[in-house]
């Protein structure tokens, strides 16, 4: 069985449905605390940015489809918008100073893909292509300045492997360049911030069918049912301090994570993993400058996110207890709570994040 969430990023569309936990608010996971919540100019982040916004590209001539010299040539491409159906595409051979309307081709549907198809007589001459889409909910593509504006630039180009900064949906430009007596299409100016759609969210593929009707027991429904609430709903029985927790992490956590969570272990993965404490304020829109006590906003997510995925190599072994001692060891490390303080399901939610209201919800409407 297959989730599809219209309007959202396709790694949302879980492949293996094979359970739903419905909660009276968002669960505010890692993904939702930290990944789904783009860095704005001036600090702020959107928060829950899951919707797909309306965008278009030119698919046809791009690179590897190289244009034979001067002719008639069909440019086309792609538009989609989750928050609805395409009404219009616009495209440009000189960078956007004349636009021509494209045909669409049936069907135009809803939060679908739809095709737009325009001719073009190329005189051979310097070109650059671009594409403009519009939705019936009255949404234009953002042009890159518009874009820039609203959402910033990086200061420097990131890999391009590097998940950058999500959803970038502004207008992209390929220009023409002639080499050798053939002239070739390039990317003329990228599209920074660049979103790279990873797949984060899949179940095991099921061996035997969905089992539907399958009665479920109790204590499989347990071993799941792990999320944390803000409020601290789901929070376990246990406790722990962070002179417990200093112990723990330095056995199980500090040889990814570095002495006292100051990172800078290399090896664990392609880029050194971030630290664990501290974080700069917040002056850039790099996804990098995102830390614990300078963005998550709140302190359950800590202990959710410690006790399902850590340590890495061993996920779901740490006792609730040794959870609790993390949690705390991270959080006072932060100064975000006493050195004595103990960490349980009453004090724990009552720890206040210093970014809890650095977040503007990206489409109120659609939560
Ligand atoms: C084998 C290496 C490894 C070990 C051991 C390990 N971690 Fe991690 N940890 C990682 C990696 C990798 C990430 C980043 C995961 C990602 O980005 O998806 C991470 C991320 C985290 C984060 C989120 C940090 C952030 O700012 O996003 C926390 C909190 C964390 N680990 C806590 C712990 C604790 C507590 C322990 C000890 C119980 C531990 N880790 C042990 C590799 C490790």
């Amino acid at each position: 069985m297959r989730l599809l969430l219209p309007g959202y990023e396709g790694n949302m569309n879980v492949k293996y449905l094979r359970r739903i936990k419905l909660v009276e608010e968002p669960a505010m996971g890692y993904w939702e605390s930290k990944i789904y919540a783009p860095l704005l100019p001036g600090g702020k982040a959107y928060q829950f940015y899951l919707l797909q916004e309306v965008k278009s590209f030119i698919t046809q001539p791009s690179p590897g489809l190289s244009v034979k010299g001067p002719g008639l040539y069909e440019i086309s491409g792609i538009a989609y918008s989750g928050a609805g159906r395409i009404t219009k595409v616009l495209v440009s051979a000189d960078g956007g100073k004349s636009w021509g309307e494209a045909a669409l081709s049936e069907p135009v549907l809803s939060k679908a893909f739809t095709r737009f198809r325009m001719p073009w007589r190329w005189d051979g001459g310097p070109a650059v292509l671009q594409s403009r889409a519009w939705d019936d909910a009255g949404n234009a593509q953002p042009t890159r300045t518009e874009f820039v504006a609203a959402r910033g630039q990086l200061k420097a180009a990131p890999p391009v492997a590097a998940v950058l900064n999500q959803h970038f949906n502004a207008v992209t430009s390929w220009g023409s360049r002639a080499r050798g007596g053939q002239a070739c299409l390039r990317i003329a100016s990228t599209s920074r911030p660049l979103g790279l759609a990873l797949c984060l969210v899949a179940g095991a593929a099921l061996a035997d069918g969905p089992g539907l009707g399958k009665p479920l027991n109790e204590a499989d429904i347990a071993a799941w049912d792990i999320s944390i609430q803000p409020d601290g709903k789901g929070l376990p029985p246990g406790g722990g301090t962070a002179a417990q927790g200093a112990r723990i992490f330095a056995e199980k956590c500090a040889p990814c994570h570095g002495p006292e969570g100051k990172g800078g272990v290399t090896g664990v993965t392609a880029a050194p993993l971030p630290p664990l404490v501290g974080g700069d304020p917040i002056t850039d829109i790099s996804a990098a400058m995102k830390r614990i006590a300078n963005f998550w906003p709140y302190s359950t997510t800590v202990f959710d996110y410690t006790r399902r995925a850590m340590p890495w190599q061993q996920p779901m072994t740490l006792a609730n207890d040794e959870v609790y001692a993390l949690t705390a060891y991270i959080l006072a490390l932060n100064k975000l709570i006493g050195e004595n303080d103990t960490m349980n399901a009453q004090t724990l939610p009552k720890v206040r994040m210093p970014n809890r209201d650095g977040f503007i919800v990206r489409f109120p409407d659609a939560m």
